[in-house]
């Protein structure tokens, strides 16, 4: 039967990504003549159990980083799989995907091309439905915003600092609405900025739109966010909170953790621990992500043990949006959160998925951007479809950044006094 929703076609091409990168965009036009767009982020850190994206290996094109063959499955196999499917049944849909492709990791048709498309639907049928996508994807009840971490200084594979931490973030966790969260944000990121200046360190930035100084270690990095935000009239720790996603894998080599960058050297799991620990104590820190490697399952779970109740234990890399790994997470205590990346896993439904296991178990989610970024949005929306009270999207700086944050804005400002925004780290907070 055909309805103003059943898929008439799909098609792709190949973009380039805030890194100069390509990637693709996917069009889904609808029979009722809608059509919608989306396009696909890409990570530098990324976790060996995430799903594949697909790269066409070819090195006279962009170093092997074309996508190509992604956009011929695209237009091909899976146009021909999905012509006369209803989108308005995304669940439907990403079965259809998942089935299409036929292995574990969507080696074949490519992770890339098959989360595109999943997107690409979802906001075709938002559109039909004339609902924001957000409401689309959730519910009438989707009203809340998501607390902003913002990546404000870049290490790690992100940059070229001085830095082994990959992301310090800050958290504006005193304020009443997200708008006002924005502000403070924005307003301590340029204090960063103008305390760099003074001292004549480098204020270019890196991939996420942090800075990437050479500071002389990562707990001169942790001092710096504290001082901006006093600069920006702020309290650490009251106003603006700190989040690190150390990227621990990055750093890891054999069955130690080896800080060279900083030259704090090598540490053994329990030393890494305790240097957690003694971060903890002195700064205002309320989250920590992958501060172990994406295989060591015994460092997640002794940090879950020993911090879990002063800060957010979050698992990316080790967990990668796949329910499969979050599952095994909640019975062994390795971790309190997820990072939810849609990319990581492939379709919209199994990252609504993930996010629904987390909320069964207690647990607490953040939705993430990727390091290689368009000005695609639809996280800004999926977090609020979800109700995440978590959201990164990198510093208040370059348009792919800011594309989510303006946008969640914007969500906010349409929701009006059905808003709500709150501190999800609330329980954390020690004066
Ligand atoms: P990536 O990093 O997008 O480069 O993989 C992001 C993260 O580790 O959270
Ligand atoms: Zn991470």
């Amino acid at each position: 039967m055909t309805m103003a929703t059943t898929i008439h076609s799909l098609d792709a091409r190949e973009i380039l990504d805030s890194r100069g990168q390509p990637t693709l965009e996917v069009r889904v036009t609808l029979q009722g003549g809608v059509a919608a767009a989306a396009s696909v982020p890409a990570g530098a850190s990324t976790g060996v159990n995430e799903a594949v994206e697909s790269r066409d290996q070819d090195p006279a094109r962009y170093g092997g980083r074309g996508v190509l063959r992604a956009i011929g499955a695209v237009r091909g196999e899976i146009a021909e799989g999905l012509r006369g499917h209803d989108a308005a049944d995304q669940a439907g849909i990403d079965r259809t995907l998942i089935a299409l492709d036929g292995t574990p990791q969507k080696v074949r048709l490519g992770a890339n091309a098959l989360l595109g498309v999943s997107m690409a639907v979802a906001r075709a049928a938002a559109l039909a439905a004339d609902r924001p996508l957000y409401a689309h994807l959730g519910s009438d009840d989707a009203t809340q915003l998501p607390m902003p971490c913002l990546n404000v200084l870049n290490g790690g594979r992100h940059a070229d600092s001085s830095l082994d931490i990959q992301e310090f973030m800050i958290v504006p966790v005193g304020m009443p609405t997200f708008a006002r969260a924005m502000r403070c944000a924005a307003e301590t990121y340029q204090a960063i900025r103008a305390i760099l200046q003074s001292r004549r360190l480098s204020t270019a930035v890196g991939d996420e739109g942090g800075f990437a100084p050479c500071l002389p270690d990562n707990e001169s990095a942790l001092d710096l966010i504290v001082e901006a935000t006093e600069r920006a009239g702020y309290r650490p720790g009251l106003d603006v909170a700190i989040a690190l996603d150390p990227a621990a894998t990055s750093f890891s080599v054999d069955d130690s953790y080896d800080l060279a960058r900083s030259g704090t050297g090598r540490l053994d799991r329990s030393a890494l621990l305790d240097l957690y620990g003694r971060w903890i104590e002195r700064w205002p820190i309320v989250s920590i992500e992958d501060g172990f490697g994406e295989d060591d399952w015994a460092g997640f779970i002794a940090q879950t043990a020993s911090q879990g109740s002063r800060i957010q234990i979050v698992g990316d890399d080790l967990l990668v949006t796949n329910t499969r790994f979050i599952g095994r997470a909640i019975a062994e205590k390795a971790c309190t959160a997820a990072l939810i990346k849609p990319n990581q896993i492939g379709t919209v439904s199994e990252t609504i998925a993930a996010v629904a296991l987390c909320r069964r178990a207690g647990w607490s989610t953040m939705v993430s951007h990727r390091s290689g970024e368009t000005t695609d949005a639809f996280i800004a929306d999926f977090a609020v479809a979800v109700g995440s009270g978590q959201i990164k999207a990198g510093a208040p700086c370059r348009g792919e950044r800011l594309a989510k944050y303006n946008r969640l804005l914007e969500i906010e400002a349409e929701l009006g006094v059905r808003a709500r925004f709150e501190n999800p780290f609330a329980r954390y907070s020690r004066q």
